[in-house]
């Protein structure tokens, strides 16, 4: 059996499987004790340029999980760094020192050096070297808006990026610049990431419930495109995580992705009759859940079960990443679980 055989790439590409798929977003670090252990004695950004260990928390989730797909240790900042930004990792969260909004003409700032993501591309050909043949890798960057977000923020921890939404409304056509500046590099990013051996691309747009859609629509659509239409170019499979666009789901059509990682607050089925029908569907189990009982764990995802039954086309995954603290054990009971149920229809 070789990677393409495996359970996410028929599945990606709507072939019949026995069960469905499963994965995290944030399966890498986070929530693993061996992970937790790692960085007692290195740094986040010491962790993710170094291709061993970068390697090693990538392949990390397929043993202490279970999971059927690595994704690539690393983070969607690099981006602003290789457009020459200072970015810091305290455990506070990301942190730039020169946040863009301190700028009247912020995307004079910007330069873009893709020779800064060299690293990456490093760690990519490490882990495929050490995986087995049957794991696909997932690679990644982050949405033009999510990106720009932080860049002007500066921080992550107002959480609804006040200053930057402001700076957008203020300064429309400086924003579609550095929106543009983001996203040459980021295809770029990804065309890399394909050549260098990753399996299915995602693009996480974590902030995309921040604007109105007709906005998100004008400013952000667009470019989502291209990446879709350059993974397919590849034949890669492209998956979308527009996190809480609410009934913006209803004009997302397979031009802009292949499938669609659905957030928490919407239900599954209300995303399915929304979707465009021959988009498939990840996502979105509640990672608070996992604060749970096992009990009531369980008996959450059993409401997944018709779902999955009847829909050929969906990957089991979180409605948002996990949060670090979360029990393991709860995200191993998913996997077995996954693994356990009869998906056999009747
Ligand atoms: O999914 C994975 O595990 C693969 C690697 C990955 C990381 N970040 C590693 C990371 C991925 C796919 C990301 C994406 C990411 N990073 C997003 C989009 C997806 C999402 O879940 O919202 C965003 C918004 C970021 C920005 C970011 N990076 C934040 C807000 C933080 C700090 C808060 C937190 O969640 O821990 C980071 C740091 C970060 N990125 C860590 C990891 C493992 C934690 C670093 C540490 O352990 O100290």
């Amino acid at each position: 059996m070789t990677h393409k055989d495996s359970i996410l790439l028929k599945t990606l590409r709507k072939e019949h499987t026995s069960r469905p798929p499963v994965w995290f977003m944030r399966q890498a670090g986070r929530i693993l004790p061996r992970y937790l252990a790692l960085k007692e004695k290195y740094t986040f950004r010491e962790m993710m340029e170094n291709p061993k260990i970068a390697a090693e928390v990538t392949l990390m989730p397929i043993t202490d999980l279970g999971v059927d797909a690595a994704i690539l240790f690393s983070d969607i900042l690099v981006i602003p760094q290789a457009l020459g930004m200072d970015l810091h990792f305290p455990d506070s969260g990301p942190l730039f020192s020169t946040p863009l909004i301190s700028s009247k003409k912020p995307s004079q700032l910007l330069s873009a050096d893709a020779s800064k993501l060299e690293y990456i591309y490093a760690v990519i050909d490490e882990i495929i070297a050490q995986k087995s043949s049957h794991i696909p890798l997932i690679g990644f960057c982050g949405s033009p808006f999510t990106v720009l977000l932080y860049m002007l923020q500066g921080l992550h921890r107002k959480s609804d990026f006040p200053d930057a939404i402001q700076f957008i409304y203020q300064n429309k056509r400086e924003t579609k610049k550095i929106v543009e500046i983001i996203t040459e590099l980021s295809i770029e990013y990804m065309r890399a990431q394909i050549a260098h051996g990753i399996d299915m691309f995602q693009l996480f747009d974590t902030h995309a419930g921040l604007l109105p859609f007709e906005l998100y629509q004008e400013l952000i659509l667009p470019h989502v495109t291209r990446f879709a239409q350059e993974a397919r170019n590849t034949h890669t499979p492209f998956v979308f995580f527009p996190k809480g666009i609410g009934l913006g789901f209803q004009q997302i059509t397979p031009e802009h992705a292949d499938f669609v990682s659905v957030d928490w607050q919407t239900p599954l089925s209300l995303a399915r009759t929304m979707l465009h029908a021959d988009i498939g569907i990840q996502g979105n189990i509640d990672p608070r859940m996992l604060y749970s009982s096992e009990l009531e764990l369980h008996e959450y995802l059993e409401t997944y079960k018709q779902f999955g039954t009847k829909h050929n086309d969906w990957i089991c995954n979180l409605g948002h990443g996990f949060m670090p603290g979360l029990p393991l054990e709860r995200a191993q009971q998913i996997v077995q679980w996954i693994k356990n149920t009869d998906w056999t229809e009747g």
